[in-house]
């Protein structure tokens, strides 16, 4: 019995270790957030935006069908919430599912916002997903986290420990 208590006590031990290990990596710089939109999601968008995802060279780390209520859309972007566009913004967002993942490489954040163009596909750069599949500034395709801080928060908004790999 004793044998088993110390046992089991180390396992906790290594179990909170490895969660320590893996909250110090998301915290470096390596993780993104992104969510396919819902006019990409309606306009069968998916395969292609993941597949140009994955060919950049970003891992998932976790991946889901959703769909945002007006609560979730609300407090999701509520840094937005004094801007003209932020009614019109949360009604998208909460019309119809969305894809939300996970990503990981190194200098996360800033290479997947390079990879997505400019928030208006009219400025965006060529190959980009938004120049590819955006329709417009509020129906834009993709969102990307704007800061390393901000990827976690997002992360741990759409997902528990348990569905990031
Ligand atoms: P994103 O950067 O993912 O998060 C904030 C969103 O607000 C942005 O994408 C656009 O979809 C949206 N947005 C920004 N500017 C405008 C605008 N002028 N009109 C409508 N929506 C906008």
């Amino acid at each position: 019995m004793a044998l088993l208590n110390r046992i089991s006590s180390a396992n906790i031990g290594i179990f909170f270790l490895i969660l320590q290990a893996n909250k110090t990596r998301y915290m470096s710089g390596k993780i993104t957030f992104t969510m396919i939109k819902p006019d990409a999601v309606a306009d069968g968008h998916i395969g292609a935006i993941l597949g140009k995802i994955a060919e950049a060279g970003f891992k998932f780390k976790a991946l889901k069908l959703t769909q945002l209520t007006e609560a979730d859309a609300k407090k999701f972007y509520k840094v937005h919430a004094a801007r003209p566009f932020y009614g019109e913004l949360v009604e998208f967002m909460s019309s119809g599912p969305i894809v939300a993942a996970v990503l990981e490489k190194d200098n996360a954040v800033e290479d997947f916002r390079t990879l997505i163009g400019a928030t208006n596909p009219a400025d965006a750069a060529e190959g980009t997903i938004r120049k590819m599949f955006a329709r417009s500034v509020g129906e834009n395709a993709v969102h990307g986290s704007d800061s390393d801080e901000n990827a976690l928060i997002e992360a741990q908004f759409h997902f528990s420990g348990r569905e990031i790999f």
